[in-house]
């Protein structure tokens, strides 16, 4: 044990989240999530669409904060009501779409000092310019894109694979405690998503990222990580360890669904692809 121990890196208490209260258009988007998330683990999330995945990422990285009696507990700290820009030095995004997590007119350099500075925790030596310039180089390398001979260029003129990969770098580049990807692959082309799915797991292997990430794939969800987490209507419904996990089926997730939500699992409905 010592410092081996597991140590718990999220928790989620009770955690809800409505929408337009008390209106006509009231959503109950997440409706008493428990979860913890423990030093290192990779976990996949999966769901139907509207399950409340987006809104539990967005609850995690302090867009808005749970309903009252809700917590959020990162590396022992309870930030349920922190702003957003203090949950930048614990938790690194990278949204669906490639314009979202990076700023086109600005170069890569400056997308990386930006994301470098909005989570650097306090107390952090300050960097030079230097310093930081190939701590940018030597992260960019590692993608085996080119994109270190083109700290110049504005993010704009990259490609959307490129750019992802990018926003992958920003998000881990100041080792959050949790890297959160909400579908980072989903608009990408088949082999791209590939490619940007393999850079993911490799700078999560190299800086031991604790992760949480939303995929509509139930075949990815089986590949990566070391935990499943299934949610529907705004709930928990199936969490899988690693030891089931490497076992399962997609036919044993289509019966788990349709065992934990009592509801036939419909490929219309719920949004969970084989492909
Ligand atoms: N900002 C918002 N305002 C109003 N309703 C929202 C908002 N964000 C999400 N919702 C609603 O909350 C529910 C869960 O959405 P979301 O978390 O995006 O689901 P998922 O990511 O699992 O597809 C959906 O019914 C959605 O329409
Ligand atoms: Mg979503």
């Amino acid at each position: 044990m010592g410092d081996t121990a597991n140590k718990n890196v999220l928790q989620l208490r009770d955690v809800k989240k409505i929408f337009s209260h008390g209106t006509i258009d009231e959503v109950t988007a997440l409706n008493g999530i428990n979860l913890t998330v423990q030093e290192q683990d990779f976990i996949s999330i999966i769901g139907s669409n509207g399950a409340g995945k987006s809104t539990m990422l967005n609850v995690i990285a302090g867009v808005f904060p749970p309903e009252r009696g809700g917590k959020v507990i990162i590396d022992g700290d309870d930030v349920t009501n922190l702003p957003e820009y203090r949950h930048s030095a614990y938790t690194g995004r990278v949204w669906q779409e490639p314009q979202v997590g990076t700023a086109s007119k600005m170069t890569i350099e400056e997308n990386l000092a930006m994301a470098y500075l909005r989570g650097k925790k306090r107390g952090l030596k300050a960097a030079s310019n230097k310093e930081l310039r190939a701590l940018f180089r030597e992260a960019l390398k590692q993608l085996g894109l080119g994109l270190e001979d083109r700290l110049n260029a504005p993010v704009g003129t990259l490609s959307g694979g490129q750019r992802q990969s990018l926003s992958l770098v920003m998000a881990t580049i100041s080792k959050p405690a949790i890297l959160l990807l909400d579908e980072h692959i989903a608009t990408l082309d088949p082999k791209t998503a590939q490619t940007v799915l393999k850079l993911s797991k490799m700078i999560i292997d190299k800086e031991k990222m604790t992760t949480m990430m939303v995929t509509h794939n139930m075949e990815i969800a089986l590949r990566f990580g070391n935990r499943l987490v299934m949610m529907h209507r705004g709930k928990v419904i199936v969490d899988i360890g690693e030891e089931r996990k490497n076992t399962l089926t997609i036919n044993d997730l289509v019966n788990a669904f349709e065992q934990a939500s009592g509801e036939k699992f419909d490929d219309d409905s719920v949004l969970l692809s084989h492909r």
